[in-house]
């Protein structure tokens, strides 16, 4: 018997944060450096799998594009979740990010279940060779790979950190304050990802 419950789920934000990047990264585990900007829509579909059901996801990942703004309300009516994705490392991504969650709130079905994706993580994230020492977890004396390399000098660090414009504590303070789940997001390496979208799955009601 397939048990599995369909979810309609739809992607907003800003051109180019990463919303096809994170289907890819949540469809395929796979992740293109180059990705060309979405026309319009596209749908793929993509099982997720709880303890207790299988839920199967009909993603729409809709074209970030300004000129394509006024098709999404056909892409966000009937959703039963959105992923409201912002860039990190672009503090007016948010502010466009914003702006959807208003548009769903005031227009979309009154249950649909909102995550915030604040992607592109791995461009503030620096590498863990540059943070503090930590004892290391696997209890053995030797040297554990991520120890200093060449090359993550302190300047280096500074560097990767003055990119983030975004600070978690603000964007999660915000997500709290309109009832959005929040997340941050690497399509790149694939951090926080499927967790968006098991999280989500959790919260959809059982029919
Ligand atoms: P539109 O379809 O135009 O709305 O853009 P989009 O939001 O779908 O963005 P897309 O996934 O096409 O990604 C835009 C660019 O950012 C691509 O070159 C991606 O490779 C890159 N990118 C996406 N996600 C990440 C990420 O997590 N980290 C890094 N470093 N680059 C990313
Ligand atoms: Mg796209």
């Amino acid at each position: 018997v397939d048990k599995s419950v369909q979810v309609k789920l739809v992607l907003l934000g800003e051109a180019a944060v990463g919303k096809s990047s994170i289907v890819l990264r949540f469809v395929s585990n796979d992740f293109q450096a180059n990705k060309e900007p979405t026309i319009g829509a596209a749908f793929l579909t993509q099982k997720c799998r709880l303890e207790d059901r299988v839920l199967r996801y009909e993603i729409w990942d809709t074209a970030g594009q300004e000129r394509f703004h006024s098709l999404a309300p056909m892409y966000y009516r009937n959703a039963q979740a959105a992923v409201v994705v912002y860039d990190v490392t672009k503090a007016a991504s948010l502010e466009k990010a914003k702006s959807w969650v208003k548009e769903l709130q005031r227009q979309a079905n009154p249950n649909i279940v909102i995550a915030l994706a604040g992607n592109k993580v791995d461009l503030v994230t620096p590498s863990s060779s540059a943070a503090p020492p930590t004892p290391s977890p696997d209890g053995d004396d030797e040297p554990d790979d991520a120890t200093a390399t060449p090359g993550e000098t302190p300047s280096a660090v500074a560097e990767v950190e003055s990119l983030r414009q975004v600070p978690r504590d603000e964007a999660q303070a915000y997500a709290t304050e309109a009832g959005l789940l929040f997340f941050e997001t690497s399509a790149k390496t694939g951090e926080g990802v499927v967790e968006v979208f098991t999280e989500i799955a959790k919260k959809i009601p059982i029919e």
